[in-house]
């Protein structure tokens, strides 16, 4: 099968819409990264995003909707909480878990009696939802396992034959998935993965909002875990990542002493006027880190890195989404200096 790259006319989101209608996989833009969308309802294109990605089955698919309302369509039952914060995030990147009904087949769910609720708000993705008529599974158009794309060249890259077509939406504009929260009780939710909306911005909302402890530490082998995706290794390049807590100053001297111009580091914007080695920069602040970061990690493997020594972002509002990337694509580890 050829990879047929279209754009964003309305001509070609028809196609793309017609294509997933018929039972096909196409690479769609979001706002987070990119997606492999198919047919939430039809088992066998399901198991189709299954077999392009090589994901295990018991990982779910997010289903992406037009609006929020719809979602009476495939749960059996939607908090209060849920509601309210829909009015406030959807559309954007925040994907709720709520109890499936039927009409999820139990391949999109992974097994499960829930399914992940998100409202894209890219324009694209939009309109291919609207024209298709299809609630789209949607997982990231990575293989799994490596980073996310986050243009639809990447998608190409990893996806060209495996898939019918790949529309091209521009660059993503977060960089980092969506924000994945499960519901604790009347007013409380679990952040089981962080993105764009933050923890402070779900307490404006909540009145309690928990950070899942797999966020930021490795779960042991066997364990029970709150969402599939957490058991996974993730996010990784092909080179082995290293991230470094600690001053430009005192990451400057680790590198001298680790290889220095035989290593390559991802720093900050604004490092590399003090730092002497070879390097890539991942922007100055979190919202820059985010948009960046798989971008940059896919990057080092075309110039061959095998060994990255990365700073730590900080984990604070969006930096978390920043940092969980960072920490799982480093396998949990961090040197500290
Ligand atoms: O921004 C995004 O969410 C992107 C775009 C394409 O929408 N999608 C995405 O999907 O990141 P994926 O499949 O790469 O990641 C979904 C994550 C996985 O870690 C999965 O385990 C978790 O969400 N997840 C999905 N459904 C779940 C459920 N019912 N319960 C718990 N975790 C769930
Ligand atoms: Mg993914």
């Amino acid at each position: 099968m050829d990879t047929v790259i279209l754009s964003d006319s309305e001509a070609d989101l028809l196609k793309a819409a017609e294509l997933i209608k018929n039972g096909s996989i196409v690479g769609i833009p979001t706002e987070t990264v990119y997606g492999l969308g198919a047919d939430a309802a039809n088992e066998n294109a399901v198991r189709g995003i299954f077999a392009a990605k090589g994901r295990p089955a018991d990982n779910p698919l997010i289903v992406h909707l037009a609006d929020f309302s719809q979602a009476v369509e495939y749960t059996s039952e939607i908090p209060e909480l849920a509601w309210k914060l829909a009015e406030k995030f959807c559309p954007g990147p925040l994907t709720m878990v709520l109890p499936k009904n039927n009409r999820i087949p139990m391949v999109t769910s992974g097994g499960l009696d829930t399914v992940g609720i998100r409202v894209p708000s890219h324009t694209v993705m939009h309109r291919i939802i609207e024209l298709s008529g299809c609630p789209i599974a949607a997982p990231s158009a990575n293989t799994s396992g490596y980073p996310s794309p986050t243009t639809a060249q990447h998608v190409f890259r990893d996806m060209n034959g495996r898939i019918a077509a790949v529309v091209d939406g521009g660059q993503s504009q977060f960089g980092v998935e969506s924000t994945v929260i499960s519901f604790d009780g009347k007013d409380a939710v679990r952040i089981l993965r962080p993105g764009a909306v933050t923890r402070e911005m779900l307490l404006e909302v909540c009145g309690s909002v928990v950070i899942d402890p797999a966020i930021l530490h490795e779960v042991e082998a066997g364990a029970k875990v709150s969402s599939p995706g957490m058991k996974y290794k993730h996010y990784s390049p092909k080179a082995d990542i290293i991230m470094v807590e600690g001053s430009i100053g005192a990451f400057t001297e680790l590198i001298g002493r680790s290889g220095g111009d035989s290593v390559y580091s991802l720093i900050f914007d604004g490092d590399e006027e003090v730092f002497p080695y070879r390097h890539l920069t991942y922007g100055s602040d979190s919202a820059e880190q985010a948009h960046l970061l798989f971008q940059k990690l896919r990057e080092l493997d075309e110039l061959g890195a095998e060994k990255v020594y990365v700073r730590a972002p900080s984990p604070e509002g969006m930096g978390l989404a920043v940092y969980n990337r960072l920490i799982r694509a480093a396998g949990f580890e961090v040197i500290r200096v």
